[in-house]
């Protein structure tokens, strides 16, 4: 009986470890980089690591520089009728191409750092990513052929950063990558951990946990994320989130009801092609003499541009009595995504900090833009099926960081 029992044991494990083989596999992985020159971070989607791709979280469509349309999407194919529904209201009209015989997509790459449009083709090209436990790369890469990329000049990669060949998009559009790496067994998320440093590549996972950044053992930074709705806004691709305030300390800054809300002054936003947060002026302006106020025993430093505020103190080691205010974003469901330290200064000199915040202006699109200094070393989850994006605090409170992804291939 014991016997039967064992061999029936024996006999489902075999089935079950079966099952997980054909399909072993739930998550895809790739590595980040950040530019040194222009602090913007970039994405690895091909077999070499010189190809560098923006991380735009706004963008359409993907786009990398090409010499020669090899692949051409034609004009009846899905995916041009919806890069054509996409195009930038501030690009030139355009149309599809037609000669004899065939119909050739037409479309407008934007470039998101100077704003400049390009007319060209559509076409496809290959992209390829690893299958990761969540541990290390696998042995397992997965080739997407035939994937949308827009076939731009080499002018339009003008202020990008100088290893980026193109960009590319994570928003939610259609053909975004998210989008292009779809398949039964990855559900709809990504999770983006930005390195602070240009020394170590950051990570991003297309799918579930678990996401180990090790040291320390086991830290799994899918464990630790608090969520908050994302907002649903119509007229744009990208990622809103409802903040109804800031607070120094506690306290909320005085800002009138409806500052930040979306339909009042265009919500607050996530961008990866900005550096740093952007406020509104008339945000900015109350925020600053709020938080001068609030930051005592620092002497003033120079200006080191764009950053305005600016004193004398080294963020690692400051002195004893002087102690930075604690600044959060108050959400809409009753959270409050705390702005680090590490993410809220900058050290710009042995002895000079600046407060890593910029003024928009007083027609910024956005009450709050937020940039990626004030994500980095902090795991960001656009879930697109649960329409919420889940953040952790900064991971050097758990002793890890966006840094300590194993980026090699483990059997
Ligand atoms: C595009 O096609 C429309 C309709 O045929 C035409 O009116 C328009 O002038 C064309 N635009 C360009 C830029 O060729
Ligand atoms: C940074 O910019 C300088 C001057 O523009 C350039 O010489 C250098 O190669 C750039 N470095 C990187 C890593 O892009
Ligand atoms: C944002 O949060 C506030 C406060 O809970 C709520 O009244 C408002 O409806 C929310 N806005 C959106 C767009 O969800
Ligand atoms: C801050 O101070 C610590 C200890 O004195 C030092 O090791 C570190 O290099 C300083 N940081 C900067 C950016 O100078």
């Amino acid at each position: 009986m014991c016997n039967l029992i064992l061999t029936l044991f024996i006999f489902v494990l075999g089935l079950l470890s079966l099952e997980v083989s054909a399909q072993p596999f739930h998550t895809l992985v790739t590595s980040l980089h950040k530019d040194p020159n222009t602090s913007l971070h970039t994405i690895t989607l091909t077999l070499d690591p010189t190809e560098q791709y923006l991380v735009d979280l706004d963008a359409p469509f993907i786009w990398n520089r090409c010499d020669s349309l090899q692949s051409p999407v034609f004009c009846d194919e899905s995916d041009c009728l919806a890069a054509r529904s996409y195009m930038s209201p501030l690009c030139p009209e355009t149309n599809n191409t037609r000669s004899s015989d065939q119909c050739l997509c037409y479309d407008t790459p934007v470039n998101p750092i100077t704003g400049s449009c390009a007319l060209t083709y559509a076409s496809r090209n290959v992209l390829t990513v690893y299958w990761t436990a969540g541990r290390s790369l696998s042995t397992y890469r997965i080739q997407y052929f035939n994937r949308y990329v827009s076939c731009a000049p080499s002018s339009l990669l003008q202020s990008l950063p100088a290893q980026a060949i193109g960009v590319a998009s994570l928003s939610k559009s259609t053909l975004s990558l998210l989008s292009q790496f779809i398949i039964d067994d990855v559900t709809q998320k990504f999770s983006l951990c930005l390195s602070s440093s240009s020394d170590d590549q950051g990570v991003i996972f297309f799918g579930d946990g678990p996401y180990y950044l090790e040291p320390p053992a086991n830290f799994d930074a899918s464990s630790v994320l608090s969520y908050t709705p994302l907002i649903k806004n119509p007229t744009s691709l990208g990622y809103f989130i409802n903040v109804t305030g800031i607070s120094i300390e506690q306290r909320a800054i005085s800002v009138p009801a409806n500052t930040f809300a979306l339909d009042v002054s265009g919500g607050v936003k996530l961008s990866t092609t900005v550096p740093y947060t952007t406020l509104r002026s008339d945000i900015y302006s109350v925020f600053m003499s709020e938080f001068k106020k609030a930051l005592g025993g620092f002497p003033r430093g120079q200006k080191v541009s764009p950053l305005e505020y600016c004193f004398k103190t080294n963020v690692t080691r400051p002195t004893k009595v002087q102690t930075i205010p604690q600044i959060d974003l108050v959400l809409g469901d009753g959270g409050y995504w705390t702005i680090h330290k590490s993410n809220l200064l900058k050290q710009v000199d042995a002895d000079e900090a600046c407060l890593a915040f910029v003024n928009g202006g007083n027609t910024a699109e956005h009450a709050v833009v937020i940039g990626t200094y004030q994500m980095e070393n902090i795991m960001l989850q656009f879930d697109l099926a649960q329409s919420r994006l889940g953040f952790s605090t900064s991971l050097s409170s758990f002793g890890s960081s966006c840094g300590n992804f194993d980026f090699t291939v483990r059997p």
